[in-house]
């Protein structure tokens, strides 16, 4: 159940005591308040998305170019062809994270970064479904899970603490507890096995850091759904598993925005639309937020 997936703590940095209250209130009843407190930093953060061009990055770039009275957006892309897609500004960089002498002009003067490049699986060719059986998955030389996942991330994070970054915020998935869940099958990749040793290596590296451990991902409406915070994959236990690619935007969005995500990591889905009150309060949902990894 959701409500036992969120875990609680008294020594959770930065919420007073009455917030704390507050947002045991909120668990308990299961439903987000309509009132909205925001601790928006007063000072305009230059924030690198990268993965830009993906599916949540570009969305995550987006709508940091629409605060551009609170954030200096860049993105990262791999390619001419993805800068194109996302309005081709000079703020888009291209750069290979695999290649870490193509990210310092990316990284110049990056006060915050938003980690949303991930390897891709491609389909086998000749998978015909009326045949039954299940397709088959590889990736790409130079793609693999090992080397975006784990060799890519740990890159941008090492360029982030050279540039003296005040936050990391990093989208991973549910289901790496479980060395068997099926999505390490893809490819032999062992996607999980690697995002989570990057997620370790945010966690030890000594940036504050958000992670931010996405369910099945859906192309939905965002800001129409309550959120779930889980830890450890209970999430994965229940019928609420999934969470709009827009909503998981937001989420890094706010965690930019509020002191009270950073060193937190949790695992996030949502409740179908129509089954709770759309979250509407980040700082409560943050401070509701002990676990750290
Ligand atoms: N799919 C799900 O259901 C699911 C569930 C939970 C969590 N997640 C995770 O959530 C995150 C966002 O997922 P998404 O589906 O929105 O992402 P996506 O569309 O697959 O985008 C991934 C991005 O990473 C970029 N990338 C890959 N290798 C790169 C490299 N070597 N250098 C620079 N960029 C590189 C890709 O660039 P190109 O455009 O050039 O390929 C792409 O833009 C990912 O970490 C994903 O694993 C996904």
């Amino acid at each position: 159940m959701a409500s036992s997936s969120l875990a609680w703590s008294s020594s959770a940095l930065f919420c007073s005591k009455a917030q704390l209250n507050a947002t045991r209130a909120f668990s308990s009843r299961q439903r987000a308040s309509n009132f909205v407190v925001s601790m928006v930093s007063p000072v305009l953060q230059t924030v690198l998305v990268t993965g830009a061009g993906g599916r949540t990055g570009r969305i995550v770039y987006t709508e940091l170019k629409e605060r551009a009275d609170q954030f200096t957006a860049k993105g990262l892309v791999r390619s001419e062809e993805s800068k194109a897609n996302i309005g081709g500004a000079d703020d888009v960089y291209i750069g290979d994270i695999t290649k870490p002498e193509s990210l310092s002009l990316a990284f110049t003067n990056v006060d915050a970064l938003v980690i949303v490049t991930s390897a891709v699986p491609k389909m086998k060719p000749g998978f015909d479904p009326s045949k039954g059986g299940r397709p088959e998955f590889y990736f790409e030389d130079g793609g693999f899970p090992e080397q975006v996942d784990w060799l890519g991330q740990k890159n941008q994070i090492d360029a982030a603490k050279a540039v003296g970054a005040k936050h990391v915020v990093l989208v991973g998935s549910m289901g790496g507890t479980n060395i068997n869940n099926p999505l390490n099958a893809l490819g032999n990749g062992n996607i999980l096995v690697w995002k989570r040793k990057a997620e370790q290596y945010l966690a030890d590296s000594g940036i504050p850091y958000t992670i931010i451990r996405a369910g099945g991902l859906q192309d939905s409406e965002g800001g129409v759904r309550e959120f779930l915070i889980g830890k450890d994959d209970e999430l994965l236990t229940t019928n609420t598993r999934t969470i709009s690619r827009a909503d998981v935007a937001e989420v890094c969005v706010q965690a930019l925005l509020i002191e009270e995500a950073k060193n937190k990591a949790f695992d996030l889905s949502s409740k179908p639309q129509g089954g709770g009150v759309p979250t509407t309060d980040f700082k409560q949902l943050f401070c509701g937020i002990s676990s750290t990894f």
